[in-house]
């Protein structure tokens, strides 16, 4: 099956200085199936349109398509309506529209968010500015030695000053699945919004907002095998409806006269200017991909992978592996006694394989591990078992010729 599922990522046939592409950045973006780029292709090299605007046969195709695609991204999160589903630019911009529209408005000074330290600088930087516009309290859940979040620390942070508990599902950089529903549980005792950071968990296991009752939560579609430059932000329809737009223009509104201008309903009122429309309907073609081969699939597929690169990283000699949660996504960000995360990753890159290095926009997590730089090495459903020998076969290479 795995050989088959090789197939519909045209990326996985091609080479990489005459050798063949080894993939394992798939935290910073996952590669695209035949079916996504089919979307893409399809809407403009055929469908080309704008959508909500024209009356013409195209533009209510693509409005069509764009609000189904809606329907389908509420459908595979589990929200109650596709009303509370809107786009963005990313995770960046998701989270960025609750800071500048619902916390601007209904934090006040002295409140407090409770934030990790294990953010990506998304989910982070976004707070520090506001809590510094709004004179808040920001305070970091810490990360124990094994890349968990302290939970005794957290339930003693988040306290009745707490409005908002904010927390990635997966960390980026150690890979780490926090305790979701324990997190929701004791923000809910003190009556403080939750904003899910779901990035890294969307393409690993199922997500069910109503049933976790969470806020908000926002993801991108590029790293579900979908286009960049675009995102989602859920939140809950009575939240959406009490926040203000932070971006004026087309489409996000209802009625635009010299004296001033109301606004449309929600979503829309999110959605300034022509969206990305190409890519929110190659966001429904993922979907539909990865529903086809189902999350049972998947989660088999990566437990196999995050126990197999375990047991063959662990081979190398003076290896640290950061991030050892007991629940974690194949994710490995590495060092090498005495070497530099960005030469190993440069060396083994000439071998054809690409992983990601440096700070992966978590430096905190560094600053944690007092280290320089992490090589990381971030497995989908799609890596096989022999892209691991490859990785660690040219990491004993590179490290034999730095040493
Ligand atoms: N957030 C992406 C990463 O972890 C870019 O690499």
């Amino acid at each position: 099956m795995l050989e088959q599922i090789r197939k519909d990522f045209p990326i996985l046939s091609r080479t990489v200085y005459d050798k063949p592409l080894v993939y394992l950045d798939n935290a910073a973006t996952t590669l695209k199936p035949q079916a996504v780029i089919d979307a893409l292709n399809t809407h403009y090299a055929h469908e080309t349109s704008n959508v909500h605007r024209g009356i013409h046969f195209l533009s209510n195709l693509a409005t069509e398509k764009y609000e189904n695609a809606r329907k389908k991204v509420a459908h595979f999160i589990g929200a109650k309506s596709e009303n509370e589903i809107v786009f963005t630019r990313g995770t960046t911009d998701s989270i960025n529209l609750v800071a500048l529209s619902y916390a601007r408005k209904f934090l006040n000074e002295g409140d407090r968010i409770v934030c990790t330290e294990m953010e990506h600088h998304s989910n982070m930087v976004p707070w520090q500015m506001l809590a510094q516009e709004k004179k808040l309290d920001l305070v970091y859940i810490p990360i124990l030695d094994s890349g968990e979040l302290d939970m005794k620390q957290a339930e003693e942070l988040i306290n009745e000053k707490t409005k908002l508990l904010t927390f990635n599902w997966v960390s980026n950089s150690l890979g780490t699945v926090n305790d979701v529903e324990q997190l929701i549980a004791f923000a809910k005792k003190v009556d403080a919004k939750v904003l899910i950071d779901a990035a890294q968990a969307v393409l690993h296991f199922p997500l069910d907002v109503a049933k976790l009752d969470v806020d908000f939560l926002a993801f991108s579609s590029h790293k579900m095998l979908g286009a960049t430059g675009l995102g989602v932000l859920f939140a809950k329809a009575e939240l959406l409806e009490s926040m203000p737009p932070i971006q004026g223009g087309g489409d996000m509104i209802e009625e635009v006269r010299l004296e001033g201008s109301t606004w449309n309903q929600v979503p829309f009122r999110f959605e300034a200017g022509t969206p990305h429309i190409a890519g929110v309907i190659a966001l429904a073609a993922a979907i539909d991909y990865i529903q086809s081969l189902g999350f049972t699939f998947i989660q088999e597929q990566e437990k196999k992978l995050l126990s197999y690169a375990k047991e063959k990283l662990s081979d190398i000699h003076d290896i640290r592996i950061y991030g050892n949660a007991k629940n974690k996504v194949p994710i490995f960000a590495f060092t090498v006694e005495g070497l530099h995360g960005t030469d190993l990753a440069t060396l083994i890159d000439q071998e054809g394989i690409a992983v990601r290095s440096g700070h992966h926009c978590t430096m905190p997590v560094l600053q944690k591990y007092n280290v320089p730089s992490l090589a990381r090495a971030s497995f989908a459903f799609y890596n096989s078992e022999n892209e691991v020998d490859s990785l660690v076969s040219a990491l004993k290479k590179a490290v034999e010729m730095l040493k």
